[in-house]
């Protein structure tokens, strides 16, 4: 069997990691993975996560087997926090995963079982897992431009390349903090998504990763709240990693809204039955910690509004150096992007200068994590910017 294998390329976020691990540099700048770091550079358990633990080491009764859909109560909170205080809950079913890329590769099950020959329109530049994990189940990924334009996202270039896009295919939107630009479409953009989406037949899958991070939950979920009000079917792909800090605990939920409530029980069956053939059931640790935040919200809402702000802070620095600069305008755009990343509009080879030249390491994409900056790396990093840019 092993005759077979070839040598693979390793996965190049780790790689770069391990180069960053390896670099000596006291004033180096570490912006390659996507985690959110506080000032310290750690990227700390939320206060209300360990408050959370505490209560449930002392409750502790059993690790007996759970639910194939995983936490039930879980997933009835996650639910309501996606989709608010909406009739819509009765028509959805929510089941538990394993993190944000456990929902992602059971909804591409789901479809590849359900629909195999629909394409799944990826935007470009995308999340560099979302390509992978669709085309492990054998599905097809399309990609359309995903870009700025007079401050905005260029949603005309989207349509433009979504004509091609068919009945039944599905369009992989991000709810909030485009991963990896950071543009976000306008309210106005995300009924005009819709509008297409309904005359053609297409199926949005809504990725919401960062729900909380651009600005208040129930604001970042109105893009995919406007589609549940307005569409037949709309699959969602959520995570806990970020908005309560619990990346290690792989704590995520697959959701997919139906025209038709009969359908919910089939529908929950299909998802148990792919889920049962791979990990049988998620792991509990992290729903029961999200049970409790969700049980009384606002302590957390507070924790989670400090990154968000912090964040924001980041961008308005940068924004605000880069402009004093005189740096190029499409840099400048980073004050006005959302969340945790934006994309630099530096070549693979800029970006190897910034690394070696500079010790600052971003993705060679020219992705870098804003929420991975201390104050006091915001200046050298825009001068560092400039300087590549310029040379
Ligand atoms: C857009 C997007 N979707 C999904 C995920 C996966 O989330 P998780 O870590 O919960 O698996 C990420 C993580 O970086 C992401 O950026």
């Amino acid at each position: 069997m092993l005759h077979n294998l070839s040598t693979m390329a390793g996965d190049p976020l780790w790689e770069l990691t391990s180069l960053f691990n390896q670099d000596n540099r006291k004033e180096k700048v570490n912006l390659i993975v996507g985690v959110y770091r506080d000032e310290t550079g750690v990227t700390p358990v939320m206060q209300v996560v360990k408050d959370a633990e505490h209560e449930l080491a002392k409750q502790a009764k059993s690790k007996c087997y759970g639910e194939l859909s995983g936490n039930l109560k879980f997933n009835d909170q996650i639910a309501s926090f996606l989709l608010g205080d909406s009739e819509n809950l009765n028509r959805q079913c929510t089941i538990q995963t394993v993190g944000g890329t456990g929902a992602l590769r059971l909804l591409a099950e789901f479809v590849a079982h359900l629909s195999p020959d629909s394409i799944i329109w990826n935007t470009d530049p995308g999340y560099i897992n979302h390509k992978p994990i669709m085309e492990s189940v054998g599905l097809t990924v399309k990609p359309f431009r995903w870009q700025q334009q007079a401050g905005e996202l260029d949603i005309q270039t989207c349509l433009t390349d979504l004509e091609d896009a068919h009945e039944g295919d599905i369009v992989l939107l991000h709810g909030c903090c485009h991963n990896p630009t950071g543009i976000d479409p306008t309210p106005e953009q995300w009924q005009q998504f819709a509008d297409v989406f309904k005359a053609k037949g297409i199926v949005p899958l809504v990725d919401i990763a960062y729900q909380g991070f651009a600005e208040a939950p129930d604001k970042d979920a109105a893009g995919l709240r406007l589609f549940v009000d307005q569409l037949d079917l709309v699959l969602v792909a959520a995570s806990c990693s970020k908005n309560m800090g619990l990346y290690c605990e792989r704590t995520g939920a697959a959701m997919i809204v139906t025209p038709d409530s009969n359908k919910l029980q089939s529908i929950r069956t299909l998802l148990e039955s792919l889920t049962r053939a791979n990990y049988s059931m998620p792991p509990e640790h992290g729903a029961a910690v999200a049970n409790l935040l969700f049980d009384n919200p606002v302590p957390w809402l507070n924790e989670l509004s400090v990154y968000r702000n912090r964040i924001k802070q980041t961008r308005q620095k940068l924004g605000a150096i880069l402009a004093d600069l005189n740096a190029a305008p499409e840099l400048q755009l980073i004050s006005q992007q959302n969340g945790m990343f934006s994309m630099l509009p530096l070549t693979k080879e800029q970006m190897a200068v910034l690394r070696e030249k500079y010790a600052i390491y971003g993705v060679t994409n020219g992705r870098i994590n804003i929420a991975g900056l201390k104050q006091s790396q915001i200046e050298p990093l825009a001068e560092a910017l400039v300087g590549v840019m310029n040379q």
